[in-house]
């Protein structure tokens, strides 16, 4: 199956309205990304007749008309609007996105796209080796009512190999075609159908993907490039998704005493003591950069490098309120699970791009309260138990599970499918 050959929902629609355009464009493609009660955005890609759509907005019985406004990414017109707080569903043409009240199936992955950069080539057209779009595929079969993306969607940076490269020649860099074809395309039917909570990774950094990230899945679209954007706290009936930006900290440990480790000690401690202030009984925190993850060491002899070391002190110096049961990050690309006296902390890096294996040196390394899963792309669906309880079901890029990880049970332990 060739990316560029393969025919989405969205493709289908598009070839049928414009057949001299390539089938991995998104014009009109409508999607929701949640963030504050009163930031939540939709946004419409590139309206083909150039007009931006109005939607309609459910909340509760009410019905009522938002106008979306033309803003621009590049040379795109991108359209939006800030959904009212309260707001169940989204209507634009045909199709409807639902805004769940308490979401009962969740769907977590991140570090998507694929690795163009310098000598580092990933073959973007093989789905073999580049297999977000077959992941999507199996994420649509799995019905979620909420997507987080842990962040790292944009990978097409560069590209020496002339020969090579040629077919990618139009999507590099860090305009809007390089977003396009690295997320907007092969998320596409996902994106149309279900809201997203969108995380910042390190490749959304203001030297790489920082614009395109803010204009297209943030409600702020900024021009300038901030150390880090606001937390946004996303409330689902009794549950709070709190998204903290950490994507420009550093993983090797800053001077603790110094002003940027200052700055980000002011950033954690808001996240800290708003956590406590919310009424809600429970909590999620979904960052990039993990606070308690394993990096295997690809310079020098086996070893396992903790990932951050920086969140690590923070999370030290004023540790997690008791009601914050799980932390969700990206960046490692495989999938971890570890527990101790803190948060269940979860890593889900395996959406696309190359992944990160343990030799067996490494894996002998592995210290205890640390669950290492063999490296396969996929992703994990959350749902409760018959208890109540949380069961994350790691999956591959076929939607077959392979691991299922009671995380509210002491050690989360993962048992083999
Ligand atoms: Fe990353």
């Amino acid at each position: 199956m060739n990316l560029v050959k393969s025919v989405s929902v969205v493709g289908i629609l598009f070839l049928a309205a414009c057949a001299h355009k390539p089938a991995d464009r998104v014009e009109g493609l409508t999607y929701v990304g949640l963030a504050d009660g009163n930031t939540s955005f939709v946004r419409t890609i590139a309206p083909k007749n150039g007009q931006c759509p109005q939607a309609r907005i459910v909340k509760g019985t009410e019905e009522t008309e938002l106008i979306l406004n033309q803003n621009k990414f590049d040379s795109t017109v991108v359209c939006e609007a800030t959904l009212p707080e309260g707001t169940t569903s989204v209507v634009v043409g045909e199709r409807r996105i639902q805004i769940p009240a308490s979401p009962k199936r969740i769907v977590v992955f991140g570090d998507t796209g694929c690795r163009l950069k310098g000598d580092y080539y990933q073959d973007c057209n093989n789905p073999n080796e580049w297999p977000f779009l077959r992941i999507v595929k199996a994420i649509q079969q799995e019905q979620a009512d909420l997507i987080v993306h842990v962040g790292d969607y944009h990978y097409r940076e560069s590209c020496k190999d002339p020969v090579k490269c040629a077919p990618f020649k139009d999507t590099l860099g860090y305009g809007y075609r390089p977003w396009e074809a690295d997320f907007l395309y092969p998320a596409a039917t996902l994106l149309q159908t279900t809201p997203f909570l969108f995380v910042r990774g390190n490749h959304e950094d203001c030297q790489r993907a920082h614009e395109g990230f803010s204009k297209l899945l943030t409600p702020l679209g900024e021009n300038s490039c901030p150390k880090f954007q606001d937390t946004r706290y996303t409330k689902f009936g009794s549950l709070l998704v709190v998204n903290f930006d950490n994507a420009t900290m550093p993983d090797t440990g800053l001077d603790p005493k110094g002003s940027e480790m200052t700055m980000w000690r002011e950033h954690y401690r808001k996240m800290i003591e708003q956590i406590k202030t919310r009424p809600e009984t429970e909590v999620w925190v979904v960052l990039h950069r993990p606070i308690w993850g394993l990096s295997p060491n690809w310079n020098g002899p086996a070893a396992v490098l903790p990932v951050n070391l920086n969140m690590q002190l923070l999370a030290k110096e004023m540790p997690f309120p008791k009601k914050v049961k799980f932390v969700f990050a990206g960046h490692i690309h495989n999938t971890q699970v570890s527990t101790g006296k803190r948060p269940v902390h979860v890593v889900v890096g395996e959406g696309g791009t190359a992944l990160d294996h343990y030799d067996a040196a490494t894996r002998k390394l592995i210290p205890a309260g640390f669950t290492v899963l063999p490296s396969t792309h996929g992703y994990m669906v959350l749902e409760q138990d018959a208890k109540n309880q949380w069961v994350g079901t790691v999956k591959d890029a076929e939607g077959k599970a392979n691991y299922k990880c009671s995380l509210e049970q002491p050690q989360a332990p993962c048992t083999l499918q």
